[in-house]
């Protein structure tokens, strides 16, 4: 019999719940034409796509990230401030493409209040100047009598915004990036911003510009920025049309996790700091280049497989809620996004559903599980960049099981990805035991792996709910072949 038992006095870490944060670029129609459409019958009078707005706040993000991405390595907040018609258009040299500066700081900010999320602004450090972005956090911060903070009264906010997370410029160890430097490069410049932006501001919280996770960059900037930031930030993308490639290649993420986490702790030892330095997994999901619609739009059609993928990634958050603080998902809208948008409506994408899960139950801390159920060895990881293998990490488990408990105690979740291509069955016990009260569950399905939603079949990807039979602290439990579950058991 297959068994899953949760070890309740064992507990792994604080779930942080803003490891399911977002991401919105200005990138192809993530921010026009995605969250804010001052032309649609479906915006509001600000501009904002209500339908979205419905749909990001069910996903409940406690953070946004913006405005990049690539992006941001050529953007000028200046130029998105002020009176909206007089802004001016700027070429986009990341995406190849103009800019209108409708969409600016205060633009976000309303986006960040409306959909209650905190926001994180990224720093253009690759055409940006050190002034500009000093001014750009006392644009959003200062209670003073500065320019900048005149300027922000008089476009119409009062209050500063108070932004708590500054990103230290984005990917700036990809060639692809305006303003790409070698990490000792970035070291350098990084460590005299983050000295004057902390000067400016000693509440902000600075997050370090990683890469993989396990690259000499990463050592680097680690040893190099430990004494300046508060988050050491990472990004993975992974994707593959082979199943079990796709699906299992998530757990890559997890061996970054644990290699960050010992640089981190090795430049805290080495530099006798106290101060925590937690990992941002600030961009992060499915990625399948040949599915893209055009060259630079970046918009993905999800399948069944991607959900359990993305499901996946946001267990291994969980599994390491000790180290892993933030993740933001890339993206939001339409670019690699779990909502779509047309002039009609919007579609949930698969991989939205198990999002909505768990942004409807996750906080609290994590637990150990113990798993007993068949695994399966990936052979090698097809149409997967080298950098992404996984394969020497399997045997993998075909559940792939977490879960957490409620800060007050009262509720007990599980969450299962079935992987395997078959129905599995499982005893699930919680040890040592505790008296539930009552048990549901919730189940993102479909009838095939390969299944997307789209305008014309938005339910093909669904969640259904059940009431699970009968208390008690042990239970047979099915779970059908590529499906998520989670279960939430009431505790007596
Ligand atoms: O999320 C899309 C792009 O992927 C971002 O702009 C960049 O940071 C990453 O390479």
């Amino acid at each position: 019999m297959n068994r899953i038992v949760v070890n309740t006095d064992r507990v792994v870490g604080t779930v942080d719940r803003r490891i399911l944060g977002g991401f919105a670029e200005h990138m192809g129609r993530c921010i026009y034409g995605g969250v804010f459409d001052e032309n649609s019958p479906r915006s509001d009078a600000e501009g904002f796509r209500t339908d979205v707005l419905e749909a990001v706040r069910a996903l409940r993000p406690p953070v946004l990230r913006w405005p990049g991405g690539n992006f941001v390595s050529g953007y000028h907040f200046h130029d998105g401030i002020g009176p909206i018609d007089s802004r001016p258009r700027r070429f986009d040299a990341a995406w190849r493409t103009e800019e209108s500066n409708r969409f600016g700081t205060d633009e976000f900010m309303r986006l960040c209040e409306l959909v209650g999320a905190e926001p994180y602004l990224c720093l253009n450090m690759g055409t940006g100047t050190l002034d500009e972005a000093r001014e750009w956090l006392e644009y959003c911060n200062s209670a003073g009598n500065t320019e900048a903070a005149r300027q922000r009264r008089a476009n119409g906010r009062d209050e500063p915004y108070g932004v708590r997370y500054f990103g230290l410029g984005n990917e700036v160890y990809g060639e692809w990036q305006i303003g790409h430097k070698t990490a000792s490069d970035y070291v350098t410049a990084a460590r005299e911003w983050a000295k004057v932006l902390t000067w400016t501001d000693p509440s902000i919280e600075l997050v370090a510009c990683g890469e993989t996770g396990w690259s000499d960059w990463d050592e680097t900037v680690i040893s190099g920025l430990a004494e300046f930031v508060r988050y050491y930030s990472i990004h993975i993308y992974t994707g593959s049309e082979d199943y079990w490639s796709n699906v299992l290649a998530p757990h890559q993420a997890e061996r970054a996790v644990r290699i960050t986490s010992a640089l981190i702790e090795k430049a805290r030892y080495n530099q006798r700091l106290s101060h925590r330095i937690d990992i941002a997994y600030d961009e992060w999901n499915v990625r399948v280049a040949k599915r893209h619609h055009g060259p630079d739009d970046h918009e993905e059609t999800y399948t069944l497989a991607d959900a359990l993928a993305v499901a996946t990634y946001v267990h291994g958050f969980v599994r390491n809620a000790a180290v892993v603080k933030m993740a933001n998902l890339a993206q939001l809208v339409n670019v690699l996004a779990p909502i779509m948008t047309s002039p009609e409506g919007i579609v949930l994408q698969s991989i939205y559903h198990p999002l909505r899960l768990f942004g409807a139950h996750l906080e609290g801390e994590a637990l150990d599980v113990a798993v007993s159920c068949p695994r399966h060895d990936l052979a090698e990881v097809l149409d997967t960049a080298e950098a992404h293998r996984v394969a020497d990490l399997g045997p993998f488990p075909v559940l792939d099981v977490v879960a957490w408990r409620s800060s007050d105690q009262k509720t007990l979740w599980l969450s299962v990805v079935n992987r395997a291509e078959e129905d599995l069955t499982a005893e699930l016990a919680l040890w040592p035991s505790l008296e539930v009260s009552a048990a549901s569950l919730e189940r993102v399905e479909a009838s095939d792996w390969r299944a997307t939603n789209t305008f014309a079949h938005p339910d093909a990807v669904g969640v259904v709910a059940e009431p699970l039979e009968g208390p008690g602290g042990a239970r047979i439990q099915r779970f059908p072949a590529h499906t998520h579950s989670v279960i939430s058991l009431a505790l007596a």
